[in-house]
């Protein structure tokens, strides 16, 4: 008897489970995706992307708001207000991933738990995008899968 109250308990605490929320920010250029350099980035195009992660993400119960901007501030300011309402960021800083103090020290105040993607392996490319200021700040790094590094990212966080 006491075992069927605590799995109707354990029940009730499913229902009452708020549908997580991801932010999936991207970076300046990738409103270009699709058009731009195909050989590198696909043809995959930002809306692919973001109605692709969205559609994955409502299967698993959680809801997705996406941001794409050129303006390394507008991402940092994204980044601060996320403090508290969401449960998991997907940023794909692009070249501010090699530059940007501001975005690392962003992700490490707002507390949440972020996962930096990258469409190309930036390892494999110039020397200049080898190093990444803003993957320490971040749970993992996933690049050079393409498109469907949002998905692993995703699928990381939720
Ligand atoms: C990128 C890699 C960056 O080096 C580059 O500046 C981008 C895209 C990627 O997704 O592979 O804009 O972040």
């Amino acid at each position: 008897m006491g075992k069927v109250i605590f799995l109707e308990f354990e029940r009730a605490k499913e229902y009452n489970t708020p549908m997580k929320k991801i932010l999936l920010l991207n970076g300046p250029n990738l409103g270009m995706l699709g058009k731009r350099e195909v050989k590198i980035y696909c043809t995959t195009t930002l809306a692919d992307i973001v109605k692709a992660v969205t559609d994955a993400a409502a299967a698993k119960g959680a809801e997705v708001v996406a941001l794409q901007s050129e303006d390394e501030g507008a991402l940092a300011h994204a980044i601060d207000l996320a403090r508290g309402v969401y449960d998991g960021i997907i940023i794909n800083p692009a070249a501010y991933t090699h530059t940007s103090v501001a975005i690392h020290d962003a992700i490490l105040a707002s507390e949440v738990p972020t996962v930096e993607v990258h469409i190309s392996n930036i390892h494999k490319r110039e020397g200049y995008r080898h190093e990444s200021l803003t993957a320490s700040a971040c749970v993992g790094q996933i690049c050079g899968f393409g498109a469907k590094g949002y998905l692993l990212a995703l699928d990381a966080l939720v």
